[in-house]
């Protein structure tokens, strides 16, 4: 009894330009679960999101979602469709509070209905609901990462990209992040984590996908990926 993925990339060539990045590149992430893709610097981590969000279109392959082909959708439709990507720079607005930068996400995602609201975000994130009336640019840099990830939740997604969370945050913010990834994903959210930080990915992800070079060179679970000393020297250039 196996259920089709909810998100499936298969296949896929992209880049930029004449600029091939990614190769052949399939992954798959079933309905709620944490499923990460790790690798170095230049791997193709962030082009495999913004090919699956519809910012790259791929060149050959499809990105399926719920049963529907999604590959030359752009991003704004692809949104629709109930994914959301927090990237990299944590794109808030800065001179706009916390509930302000949640209130305008709200209104640029599903309309399913199915959405947390302004409040209930709030709920769950504690340190925004103290700051809910301060700009953006008075947030920490752990803070901000929680609102980025704040705002893919009002905006009713059902799967959630996060393009390197933790990365620059203070080992006790990291912590904080991780705790909000596994509290999304409780509340039945599928997320598809890239990472650099692997001890992250073997605390958090279900099923890991290893890239390199526009490919995938590895696939396993936390406990397989963690043993396999081989794949995380030659790929990650880390021993755990
Ligand atoms: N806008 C762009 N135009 C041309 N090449 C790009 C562009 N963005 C990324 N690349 C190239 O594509 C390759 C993959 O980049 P990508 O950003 O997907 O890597 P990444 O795995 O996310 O790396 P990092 O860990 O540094 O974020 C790199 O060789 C990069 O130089
Ligand atoms: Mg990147």
């Amino acid at each position: 009894m196996s259920a089709d993925p909810l998100l499936s990339v298969d296949s896929v060539d992209a880049g930029y330009g004449d600029t091939q990045v990614l190769c052949d590149l399939s992954l798959s992430v079933e309905a709620g679960e944490i499923v990460s893709l790790v690798g170095r610097n230049g791997a193709g981590k962030t082009t495999t999101l913004r090919t699956i969000m519809g910012i790259l279109q791929p060149t050959s392959g499809h990105v399926t979602y719920d049963g529907t082909d999604i590959s030359a959708l752009d991003a704004t439709e692809t949104a629709q469709q109930g994914l959301a990507l927090v990237p990299e720079e944590r794109r808030i607005f800065p001179d706009l509070t916390v509930t302000e930068n949640l209130e305008l996400a709200a209104h640029g995602g599903t309309a399913d209905g199915d959405s947390l609201s302004v409040a209930e975000v709030l709920e769950m994130f504690e340190n925004l609901r103290e700051r809910a009336g301060n700009a953006g640019s008075s947030l920490s840099g752990g803070e901000q990462q929680m609102l980025a990830i704040a705002r893919a939740l009002v905006s009713g997604a059902d799967v959630v990209l996060l393009d390197e969370p933790t990365e620059g945050l203070a080992p006790y913010i990291v912590r904080d992040v991780m705790d909000i990834v596994a509290a999304l994903n409780d509340r039945g959210i599928t997320v598809l984590l890239v990472e650099q930080n692997v001890q992250v990915c073997l605390e958090l992800a279900d099923r890991n996908y290893l890239v390199d070079q526009g490919q995938i060179v590895y696939e396993g679970t936390a406990a397989e990926l963690g043993a396999n000393e081989d794949v995380l020297d030659r790929y990650l250039g880390v021993t755990v």
